[in-house]
């Protein structure tokens, strides 16, 4: 696990909300010299942290920017895997392409790429991804699972379950999956992810998992074609919420239904998925670029295709976009 100075020095003043901290304390729980200490703290204020100094008693946190600096999610993570490095970016076109390129020059599995920003950002189906700065998490999650292409999709509905738990945990909101990763709140998309895998037919190379999730947005941050689609957990919970502790929450639920699926495959996963499911049982129509199809949403098959049951028999849909009433 990455472990710089400064994500110690953070890590401290978040244990310690009101106390002093003296510099030689500092120095020896970190392991580090009084000087790089020193540096360190004004490398944070620089960053916007608020601390205070005083002679013969130290240093104290008296305020902490909102950032998804690994700074701020290592105090709070609890991960084996997940997170092991995090790359972090104020401003970015996508964070895909960065977990890309450094994917590619071999980064571990459960590396992070993560920005305040996008300004580029990419969805599912060609469409762009709204992420402005500081409102909510943009990242990509490098995974190397051992599977086939034909199972790749499986992840995608793994990655809709463990952000799903994360959001009831950390908000106790009410969210539906909508086939096959979106995140709901009251019918709304707080959530979305884009799975892009690189290998071949029977090994991938590797998984690049994003999710955009819309924490602190404001109604006014949405661009108008939004406006009645979209919403923020902020929105629905009339208060705001820390992300980088929703990062490590976040990643936390992911590793703990990645690893079950490293050992027990897709069934408990799909099984999950089905209870956390919005639409099965109810007639939808799923529109993809080839064709149109309405039916009843019956469940998954093994690979993640939802089945749909049509006047002409069972159809397993793959890619496509799902409306209902
Ligand atoms: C969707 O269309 O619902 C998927 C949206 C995925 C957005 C995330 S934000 C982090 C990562 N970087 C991107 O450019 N897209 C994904």
């Amino acid at each position: 696990m990455e472990r710089s100075i400064r994500n110690e020095i953070v890590r401290l003043f978040v244990e310690n909300p009101e106390g002093f901290l003296s510099g030689e304390e500092i120095s020896r729980r970190v392991g580090c010299s009084r000087a790089a200490v020193w540096k360190q703290i004004e490398e944070l204020r620089k960053q916007g942290y608020e601390i205070e100094a005083k002679p013969r008693q130290g240093y104290r946190l008296k305020y902490r920017p909102d950032r998804v600096a690994p700074e701020e999610i290592y105090p709070h993570l609890k991960t084996e895997r997940l997170g092991c490095e995090i790359r972090y970016v104020e401003s970015t076109p996508s964070t895909q392409n960065i977990a890309h390129q450094w994917a590619k020059d071999g980064a571990p599995e459960g590396a992070v790429v993560i920005a305040e920003e996008q300004v580029n950002g990419r969805g599912r189906m060609g469409k762009t991804w709204h992420s402005p700065p500081r409102t909510g998490i943009w990242m990509s999650l490098i995974l190397r699972p051992p599977i086939s292409l034909a199972e790749a999709s499986q992840l995608t509905l793994l990655a809709s379950v463990g952000v799903q738990e994360a959001i009831s945990k950390e908000t106790n909101l009410p969210t539906k999956i909508k086939w096959p990763n979106d995140i709901l709140v009251q019918g709304k998309k707080v959530c979305g992810i884009l799975t892009e895998i690189r290998g071949e037919q029977d090994r991938i190379h590797y998984v690049i998992m994003g999710i955009g999730m819309n924490v602190n947005t404001e109604a006014k941050d949405f661009p108008e074609e939004l406006a009645n689609v979209g919403t923020s957990l902020a929105m629905e919970t009339g208060r705001k919420i820390h992300r980088a502790s929703l990062v490590a929450v976040l990643l936390k639920e992911l590793e703990q239904y990645y690893l079950l699926y490293l050992q027990q495959g897709f069934t408990p996963i799909r099984k999950k998925w089905e209870e956390k499911a919005g639409m099965l049982g109810q007639v939808i129509t799923a529109r993809s670029t080839q064709s149109t199809i309405t039916g009843l949403a019956e469940h998954l098959n093994e690979q993640g295709a939802l089945l749909i049951r049509t006047s002409s028999g069972v159809v397993p849909v793959y890619s496509a976009e799902i409306e209902w009433q």
